[in-house]
C-alpha cells in the first residue's frame, strides 16, 4: 500500500483513503444468470470495471472486494488476472445476506492507518474519475460523508404501495423535484463516522441500501457533491444495453 500523504489546506495529517467495493449481490432485477458483479460488460466482468475506476484516482490505495459467499476466490483470481495500477492494493472478503451486511465485511477488513473510505457499489462500473475524486476531496476537506447525487428527471410521488401487483395507488404526495436528488455512489466518508454509523445503526429487514443514510441516522451531516450520468447503476436488462453503448462511445472517442 501506497503510504503518501495528501496535505490540503484544511488539514496536515496524512489522508489514506480505502474503497470498499459491494459486489456480493445476486442481481435478482437483472434475471437469471452469474452474479451480477460477475456478468461481461465489453468483455470484462463488471467488477473489474469498478475495480478500475476506482484504482483510477491518485487519492485511492486499497481496493477491499466484498464478494459473493462462495465466490471469494473465484473474485480473487479475477482480480489477478486483471493488472491494477501498481500503486493499488486489493484484498478480497466474503459478503453476507444484505448489501449493509457486505458493507461491514469490508470495513471490518481495513487495515490500522486508513483514515477516509468509499463504498462504492461494483453495480456502477463505468462512474468517471473526476466524480470519484471530487468525493474524496469533499471528504479530505473536512466533510464527514460524501453523496454524488443528481436532480431528478422523473416527478416523484409518494404512495400507499399496493398489496396486490399492479392494483392501483392511492397518492400521498408529490415532494417538490427540485428539491430531490438521486444518490449514487461512491459515497465518501471520514471511516471512524462509517464505523460508528455501522455499529450505532440497527440491521433491520433488508438493511440499509445507502450509507450515507446510515450515518443520517446518527444526526451527522451528510452533503451532496454533484454525481454524474454514467455513475447509473446496474439494475434492469436496458441497463446493461446503456453501458454497452457509453463504453462504445469511450472506445470511439479515446481508443479505450
Ligand atoms: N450487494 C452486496 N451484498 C448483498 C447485496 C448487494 O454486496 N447482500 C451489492 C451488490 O453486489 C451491488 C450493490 O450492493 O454492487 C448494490 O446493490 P444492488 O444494485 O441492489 O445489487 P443486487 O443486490 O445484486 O441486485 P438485486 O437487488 O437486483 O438482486
Ligand atoms: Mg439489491
Amino acid at each position: 500500500m501506497s503510504d503518501e500523504s495528501h496535505a490540503s489546506p484544511q488539514s496536515t495529517a496524512p489522508h489514506l483513503t480505502a474503497a470498499v467495493i459491494p459486489a456480493a449481490g445476486r442481481g435478482v432485477r437483472l434475471g437469471p444468470g452469474a452474479p451480477k458483479a460477475l456478468r461481461a460488460l465489453s468483455g470484462l466482468p463488471m467488477l473489474i470495471h469498478a475495480v478500475r475506476a476506482m484504482a483510477a484516482s491518485r487519492g485511492v490505495s486499497l481496493v477491499v472486494v466484498v464478494a459473493p459467499p462462495d465466490g471469494a476466490v473465484e473474485v480473487k483470481n479475477l482480480l489477478d488476472e486483471h493488472a491494477l495500477p501498481e500503486t493499488t492494493d486489493y484484498v478480497v472478503v466474503p459478503g453476507g445476506d444484505t448489501r449493509q451486511e457486505s458493507v461491514r465485511a469490508g470495513l471490518d477488513a481495513l487495515p490500522p492507518g486508513i483514515t477516509e473510505v468509499l463504498v462504492h457499489d461494483a453495480a456502477r462500473p463505468l462512474v468517471p474519475v473526476d466524480t470519484v475524486d471530487a468525493v474524496i476531496e469533499a471528504v479530505r476537506g473536512g466533510a464527514p460523508a460524501v453523496v454524488p447525487a443528481l436532480p431528478l428527471a422523473d416527478t416523484v410521488k409518494q404512495v400507499e404501495p399496493a398489496t396486490e401487483s399492479g392494483a392501483p395507488e392511492p397518492v400521498v404526495a408529490t415532494p417538490e423535484r427540485a428539491l430531490l436528488r438521486a444518490v449514487q455512489t461512491p459515497q465518501g466518508f471520514d471511516l471512524a463516522t462509517l464505523i460508528r454509523a455501522h455499529e450505532q445503526v440497527a440491521l433491520n429487514g433488508e438493511g440499509a441500501t445507502d450509507d450515507a443514510g446510515m450515518v443520517e441516522q446518527l444526526g451527522v451531516q451528510v452533503v451532496v457533491v454533484p454525481g454524474h450520468e454514467e455513475a447509473f447503476k446496474v439494475t434492469r436488462p436496458l441497463d446493461l444495453v446503456l453501458a454497452e453503448a457509453v463504453l462504445a462511445r469511450r472506445r470511439a472517442n479515446d481508443g479505450f
